[in-house]
């Protein structure tokens, strides 16, 4: 299956691996590890002592991880969230002293190509979209109990869909009479109501995305994990995430912006800003994909990459 499927291009491949700042000997974890387009580029600079710890709910890249690791003694992979980072890095025993940790958060190519995986509008196939599914609710499961409300909460919520209630009510409307079960019937019955046509832009995408985020909890993952990587991490360890929306950038930079400033103390507090324990400083601004990268692959035209380094 993995050598079969899809391609998956790295996205701001060197610019990370730069801000990494590579120790030759150094601990790193690639918590999206996809197809490893990343996790490669680490390895590539590191000695023989170095080490990549690879993380990912997905059960085709963990399998493209296990033939890595067959291959690559540094390198080893674990099927779980990373929203679990803490406790992984514990039965490793690398509390404290981890150097790097890499975060391309969101879907990866193979997951959106692959129909049977039911993540995309553009192929017909069952209605998933579970990175894992082996756990929790398909999004066919959800969507055949939840809610009106709940459905318009998610897809205004994480679709920033505007004609959310509407397309709740359809979804609730039709499902009542039978189930929705493909990608193809949900994004139909989303192009059906949807009162007019966003520019380039399929009207079911808005809704795909709100409950793939949903369903796979996507960011409260994420805002579970910023603060136990600090913590996993030695000082002077880098941690960069890449992330492809504005839902998801927002809870990057404000945990960075708030980590960077320390304590919350009132501004009239006698005390420098270094009194205030930040426990991170921020690395530069942030890094967005150049012209050639643009141009050959169009998935980068959304990533924003963020970069900390910690320091106490
Ligand atoms: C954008 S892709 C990463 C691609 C990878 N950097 C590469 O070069 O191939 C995102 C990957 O992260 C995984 N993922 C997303 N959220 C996750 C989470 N909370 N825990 C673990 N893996 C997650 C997805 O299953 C997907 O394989």
């Amino acid at each position: 299956m993995t050598k079969a499927s899809p391609e998956h291009i790295p996205v701001l491949l060197d610019e990370t691996v730069t801000a990494l700042n590579i120790k030759p000997d150094g601990l790193y974890i690639d918590g999206t590890f996809g197809r490893g387009g990343h996790a490669r580029a680490i390895l590539g600079e590191l000695s023989s002592k170095g080490r990549v710890l690879g993380l990912d709910k997905d059960p085709e890249a963990l399998e493209e991880g296990q033939d890595l690791a067959a291959k690559d003694e540094r390198f080893t992979i674990e099927q779980c969230s990373f929203a679990k980072l803490s406790d992984t890095v514990k039965t490793r025993f690398w509390q404290g002293k981890v150097d790097g940790i890499l975060l391309d958060i969101g879907v990866s190519s193979p997951q959106l190509d692959i129909a049977e995986r039911g993540f995309s509008f553009r192929k017909e196939g069952p209605l998933d979209m579970r990175m894992n599914p082996g756990e929790g609710k398909s999004a066919a499961e959800w969507l055949a109990y939840a809610s009106m409300d709940e459905i318009t909460t998610v897809l205004k919520t994480f679709g920033e869909e505007r004609f959310g209630k509407r397309i709740a009510r359809a979804i609730v409307e039709t499902r009542d009479a039978s189930p929705l079960r493909t990608t193809k019937q949900l994004a139909d019955l989303v192009d059906k109501a949807s009162p007019f046509r966003e520019k380039n832009k399929h009207p079911a995408t808005r809704t795909f995305q709100a409950i793939r985020i949903h369903i796979n909890n996507e960011l409260d993952d994420l805002s579970l994990v910023l603060q136990q990587a600090i913590d996993v991490m030695a000082i002077g360890g880098r941690l960069t995430v890449i992330s492809f929306h504005s839902l998801e950038d927002r809870i990057v930079k404000r945990f960075f912006r708030d980590q960077a400033k320390g304590d919350d103390l009132p501004a009239y507090f006698p005390i420098t800003a270094d009194q205030l324990n930040p426990s991170i400083k921020l690395i530069g601004k942030a890094i967005k994909s150049g012209e050639e990268e643009l141009a050959r692959n169009p998935r980068a035209r959304s990533a924003v990459l963020r970069v900390v380094e910690k320091i106490k």
